[in-house]
């Protein structure tokens, strides 16, 4: 599937706080095409948008996501706003016309199957589908994609597994999202043989980046849009 080239990480990487309305936005004013956000579930069961297991590194709150309610979890301050919900930061992906990477968060000791098939529910009925959905947990993107059958999927991995081409045709995913850092030639040729796309994450160097593309990666998440150019993304 076609990808942006340069995909802002948890929202708008460094331009704002992680996993951020606020980040959306500022990726969207530097001209970004795609965002890359994760989500997992509040005690409640509503998707929000968070990286960590806890919200204390994050926000100013403490406390285990999967243990706190949406109302909890929106006194939690990142920055000036509070924890959004997947449904708003959908609601941005639209006002601002970019491409997005759901990743499904798995959190440890979680059910994955429950986070895939709420999230997957949820784009099914309010996501324009332009972008993908992935997860490093193979029963969350079964689960979503239970719910949400017409949409794209990634598989993530931190180096590429040796099960991958079992795994790509169990889910029908369209591509894979590396670590650039465990990303090998034979492994990148193997997977653009397969007419798989791939990316790769977290590039913070532009020539990093160039290096990536030249070899064949499609597009690489970063914490740093602001080295590109609006003509590069
Ligand atoms: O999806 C790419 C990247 O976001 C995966 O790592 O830990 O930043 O979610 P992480
Ligand atoms: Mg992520």
């Amino acid at each position: 599937m076609s990808y942006p080239r340069v995909i802002a990480h948890r929202c708008g990487g460094t331009l704002a706080a992680e996993n951020s309305l606020a980040g959306l936005a500022a990726a969207a004013r530097l001209g970004c095409r795609g965002v890359e956000f994760d989500t997992m579930l509040s005690a409640d069961g509503v998707p929000v948008l968070m990286h960590d297991d806890t919200v204390d590194r994050s926000t100013d709150g403490h406390g285990e996501v999967s243990r706190l309610t949406l109302a909890q979890l929106r006194r939690c301050r990142l920055g000036d706003e509070p924890v959004p919900t997947l449904a708003e930061a959908l609601a941005c992906c639209a006002r601002f016309d970019l491409w997005a990477n759901i990743e499904l968060k798995a959190v440890a000791g979680g059910d994955d199957a429950e986070l895939g098939a709420v999230v997957g529910g949820m784009l099914a009925r309010a996501w324009h589908g332009r972008g993908v959905i992935s997860s490093f947990s193979l029963d969350a993107l079964l689960a979503a994609q239970s719910q949400a059958s017409r949409h794209a999927y990634a598989l993530l991995f931190e180096a590429l597994p040796g099960d991958w081409r079992e795994r790509v045709a169990a889910t029908a995913a369209v591509a894979v999202h590396l670590d650039a850092g465990r990303l090998d030639a034979r492994g990148l040729a193997a997977l653009r043989a397969a007419g798989l796309t791939v990316a790769c994450y977290t590039v913070n160097e532009r020539d990093r980046a160039q290096a990536l593309y030249a070899a064949g990666v499609a597009a690489v998440f970063t914490d740093r849009p602001d080295l590109f150019a609006a003509d590069e993304m």
